[in-house]
């Protein structure tokens, strides 16, 4: 066993949504503040943890094998695992029956880390700990998960709910996050405040579906917050995600078109273009509510991106009910789209359909479904050319040293010139052209 005497390092691997990320800023600030610094890397960390997704099943299955090679490169159990997040919650005994993981801690034990590390570490003997029970979703709100600090001192991710309540019939967040709870409006807009006195320039406001904040509350609803937000003094952009096609109403498409920066970079899930399919997903909405959404977009914005998620393969899906997809895709015009194959997940209400395509068949269609959506990506990033963009610098290119990568305010990547003292600065800038999938431009202001 360890003594805790000496500095112990750590590092962590960030796996799945925003939240993750999220959550990983929030336990390497615990592990900070309880004495562990970090690893140069992997190989010579103390301890290593990984923060895990739970929604398909290849999610799972690669950190496992990633977590065994890890073992078979630590042959002298030097190296302590810890396994965090939705898998952890998900099958943390069983990480832990199987000697996969020394820790499991839940998504909602981030904060506190630092202190189950350190105990472990003090209790001689003690081989394994397990904290991922679900009655520790009541303590989830916690004021100290506000905290200021982490890896970008100019963006800040900002958690306005945890859970989901959505219960969309192929999805294992709800059983592994908990149901919706929406954090207190003033803790929140306080907290803001605090990052920007601090020199956060961009925030995004988190949530599995951001759309319902305050719903369980009673709190002020989405849209009020967002224009909230914007408004505190220093924060150039805010960014939201996700958004759900069934509670997007109208006052958000006000609040981004009143404040000029809220980004006009718009994530809103579709699923499928079929609508017996989106019910049978219990999604609540048909092709044409998310059509109606997007045309008053198109109108009231003008400027703006819009991004979505996919599923092909759905049990059930026939070709006629694919087609639909690859059409909803076509007319609409996606800027991005995020897509994947249909994985039955155990404890989701869709688990006992039965698939009703094979494997090769649900990777053919989603290769379609790639190549046509590739093809609509280029065209719109085209369009940018000429334009000029507001963009905040992020970091250094990575092709180049001389060359910075910032993101426009339609979250399209661009390379320009630029050096270190440009990140977190929000700059002006002319498209020139493409390389590759990326917008390149000139800084005109
Ligand atoms: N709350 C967000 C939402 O409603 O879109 C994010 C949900 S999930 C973390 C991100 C995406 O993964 C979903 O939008 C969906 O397209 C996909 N997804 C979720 N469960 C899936 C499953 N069982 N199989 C394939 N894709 C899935
Ligand atoms: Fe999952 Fe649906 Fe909730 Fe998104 S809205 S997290 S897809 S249940
Ligand atoms: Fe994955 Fe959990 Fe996020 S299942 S997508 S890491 S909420």
């Amino acid at each position: 066993m360890m003594s805790t005497d000496v500095k112990k390092t750590f590092f962590i691997e960030t796996f799945g949504c925003q939240m993750n990320k999220s959550d990983s800023e929030l336990m390497s600030l615990s592990l900070s503040q309880n004495g562990f610094t970090t690893a140069a890397d992997v190989d010579t960390a103390d301890i290593v943890i990984y923060n895990t997704c739970s929604v398909r099943e290849h999610a799972e299955n690669r950190v496992i094998s990633r977590i065994r090679s890890r073992r078979r490169a630590a042959s002298d159990e030097r190296q302590i695992i810890v396994v965090a997040g939705c898998m952890a919650q998900r099958i943390g005994i069983v990480l832990i029956e199987n000697k996969i993981a020394d820790i499991v801690v839940g998504p909602y034990q981030s904060p506190g880390i630092g202190r189950f590390i350190r105990n472990y570490l003090d209790s001689a003997g003690g081989r394994s700990f397990l904290s991922q029970e679900m009655d520790d979703f009541s303590g989830r709100i916690n004021p100290g998960l506000y905290t200021i600090g982490g890896d970008s001192a100019w963006h800040r991710w900002v958690t306005i709910t945890h859970g989901c309540e959505n219960n969309c019939s192929y999805c294992i967040v709800p059983r592994v996050r908990g149901d919706l709870i929406s954090f207190p409006s003033a803790q929140i807009l306080g907290y803001i405040r605090g990052l920007s006195e601090h020199g956060a320039k961009e925030i995004t406001l988190l949530g599995q579906n951001v759309n319902q904040y305050g719903t369980d509350s009673g709190d002020m609803p989405f849209h009020v917050l967002l224009g909230h937000a914007a408004a505190i003094p220093g924060i150039e952009r805010v960014n939201f995600l996700t958004s759900h096609p069934k509670d997007f109403n109208d006052g958000i498409i006000r609040a981004i078109s009143e404040h000029g920066n809220i980004s006009r970079s718009i994530h809103l899930p579709l699923q499928s273009g079929s609508d017996r399919i989106l019910k049978i997903m219990n999604r609540g909405y048909q092709l044409r509510d998310y059509m109606t959404i997007v045309e008053k977009i198109d109108r009231e914005l003008g400027n703006y991106s819009l991004s979505t998620d996919l599923i092909v393969g759905f049990p059930g899906e026939s070709r006629d009910e694919f087609d639909a997809t690859l059409r909803a895709v076509e007319s609409i015009r996606f800027d991005e789209a995020f897509t994947y194959a249909y994985s039955p997940r155990e404890g989701t209400p869709a688990f006992p359909l039965k698939e009703t395509i094979s494997r090769r068949e649900k990777i053919a269609r989603l290769q379609e479904l790639i190549a046509l959506q590739r093809g609509i990506s280029r065209l719109k990033l085209k369009e940018r050319i000429d334009l000029v963009e507001e963009t905040i610098i992020e970091r250094f290119s990575k092709k180049s040293d001389d060359r910075v990568m910032g993101r426009t305010n339609l979250n399209h990547i661009v390379i320009t010139e630029g050096t270190e003292d440009d990140f977190g600065k929000k700059v002006m800038i002319k498209i020139d052209g493409i390389r590759g999938n990326t917008l390149q431009g000139t800084r005109i202001a």
